[in-house]
């Protein structure tokens, strides 16, 4: 199945491109959000793509890994800065965050992201990270996983889970998807047990990823290199990113060096949901950065000084 990128219209709209303008995708994915973005900004804006998973990057058509006004890097956006130096990525317009997976982790990444699919369970987006799912299943105590289960997860049975899963690996140890949703049917349930195990997956893929971590570095890092006007657009999809990117906005916002653009998150209508299902979950906020007030008042009195020291000119100064 190909990746239906959520909320495309309205976060197109939100970052408002114009011919010219580069942008910066930090999660590339399968480059959905990038080649709207590109068309708006035609003929020679470009798109810094940044994508933590090298094997994502690979698997990109060969026409999309040429395309000509598209500069990819294969790491996280939580060296954001970094990259843009590097890089020497100017005039940059805005910054997008999808978070989370995309299609393609699920069905042909081979990581174990699926609870449906009998894969070993790495779920690492960067191979290079320390550990996989199953070596945090293996080696934690079972209290952390609880918690892991519990404030990642958000799954009531956090704690019947955790004790099951200290049980099964001391008989042998859990390698693959299918054996750790097997525990999760057993403790949670026939009825709820797809549900509890969506959330026990997302808590594991989380950690392994520190991807919590990495939102909480990564926003402001792009709210640093945009000038004021700039936006920055984060699409969530569970009320744990979505309760950080929150507040990481509202801290701006309280600094008086941003505003937020819309009052109250997007949500995906009805026929988007029907036709992504993926999607029902999403939400959309939007960050514009503004000039804070001292630096209004740098910026004037620059302004006022320059006009003083030429006395020779008599004119009405404009602030
Ligand atoms: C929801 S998908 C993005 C889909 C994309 N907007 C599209 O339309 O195809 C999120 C992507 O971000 C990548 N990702 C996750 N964490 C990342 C990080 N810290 N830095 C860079 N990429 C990351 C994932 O590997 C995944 O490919």
């Amino acid at each position: 199945m190909v990746h239906i990128p959520v909320l495309l219209n309205e976060t197109v709209a939100a970052l408002n491109p114009k011919p010219g303008e580069n942008f910066i995708d930090c999660t590339f994915g399968r480059g959905g959000h990038s080649l709207a973005i590109l068309e708006r900004t035609a003929p020679q804006g470009r798109i810094l793509a940044i994508e933590r998973d090298a094997e994502s990057l690979s698997a990109l058509p060969q026409e999309l890994k040429e395309h000509p006004r598209i500069v990819f890097v294969g790491a996280s956006y939580v060296d954001l800065g970094e990259i843009v130096r590097e890089k020497e990525f100017e005039n940059i317009g805005g910054v997008l965050f999808d978070l989370g997976m995309s299609s393609w982790h699920l069905e042909e990444s081979g990581k174990g992201f699926a609870f449906s699919r009998d894969e070993l369970l790495d779920m690492r987006y960067d191979r290079k990270s320390p550990l996989t799912a199953a070596d945090i299943l293996n080696r934690f105590p079972a209290a952390e996983l609880r918690n892991i289960f519990q404030n990642y997860g958000q799954e009531k049975t956090a704690g019947k889970i955790a004790a099951a899963v200290e049980r099964e690996r001391k008989k042998k140890e859990i390698a693959t998807a299918g054996q750790l949703a097997k525990i999760i049917e057993r403790e949670a349930g026939a009825r709820r047990w797809r549900a509890a195990a969506a959330r026990i997956f997302q808590a594991l893929r989380i950690q392994v990823n520190c991807e919590f971590e990495h939102i909480e570095k990564g926003i402001p890092a792009a709210f640093e290199i945009i000038a004021p006007g700039g936006r920055i657009a984060v699409i969530t999809f569970h009320s744990g990113e979505d309760r950080i990117v929150k507040n990481i906005f509202r801290d701006f916002c309280r600094s008086g060096k941003a505003k937020t653009v819309y009052p109250k998150p997007m949500a995906p209508s009805e026929a988007e949901i029907n036709r992504n299902p993926r999607a029902r979950s999403a939400k959309l906020r939007v960050l514009e950065k503004v000039l804070a007030a001292e630096e209004r008042n740098a910026n004037d009195n620059q302004h006022y000084e320059q006009k003083n020291k030429n006395p020779g000119k008599k004119h009405c100064f404009q602030f």
